[in-house]
């Protein structure tokens, strides 16, 4: 039959944020891992949506690491930002890696998607994705789609609205 389109994706956002819970909710129930653990260095996951197969690096948000990053911007062919909507004395520093990544001369100018998730909107006075968008100024992002989504990684609710805004973008 005809092969499924593949896509390369960049997971980044801060250590803590949720990315390896999100990703590992994606990927097919066998494949799951109960014990999610800080991320060292990167791993290399897959999952399928209805239309593409993903193949995502999930980068380690810890600060010694997020010199890495940059390594895999040039064949990424979207980014999942993950932010935790809870630390609001980190949004700053979200927002300070997410500008250099968009000012970075192989990510910028290319209109590659954007999905954010303002990941944990569980927790006590988390930020709505209203207002995450807000402190990050993602109004000024005018060369790239984007999308933002609440979700809560743990029972995986705006996971699957964010996968599907990422399918078509990439499909
Ligand atoms: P690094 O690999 O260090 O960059 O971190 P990470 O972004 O991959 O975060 P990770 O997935 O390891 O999750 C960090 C912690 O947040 C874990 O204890 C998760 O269980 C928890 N967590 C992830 N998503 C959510 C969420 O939506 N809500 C709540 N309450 N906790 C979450
Ligand atoms: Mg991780």
């Amino acid at each position: 039959g005809v092969s499924k389109k593949q896509a390369q994706i960049l997971c980044v956002g801060l250590d803590n944020s949720g990315k390896t819970t999100i990703i590992n909710k994606l990927k097919p129930k066998e494949t799951q891992t109960e014990d999610i653990v800080p991320t060292i260095g990167f791993t290399v996951e897959k999952f399928k949506s209805t239309a593409v197969n993903f193949t995502v690096f999930d980068m380690s948000g810890q600060g010694k690491y997020r010199n890495l990053w940059e390594h895999y911007y040039k064949d990424a062919e979207g980014i999942i930002f993950v932010l935790d909507s809870s630390d609001k004395l980190r949004m700053v520093v979200a927002k300070e890696e997410l500008d250099l990544l968009l000012q970075h001369s192989e990510i910028k100018g290319r209109r590659i998607p954007v999905l954010f998730f303002a990941n944990k909107m569980d927790m006590k006075d988390s930020l709505t994705s209203v207002k995450c968008s807000q402190m990050l100024e993602l109004e000024k992002v005018k060369d790239k789609p984007w999308h933002i989504c609440s979700s809560n990684a743990l029972t995986q609710e705006g996971l699957h609205e964010g996968v599907q805004w990422l399918t078509g973008m990439c499909s």
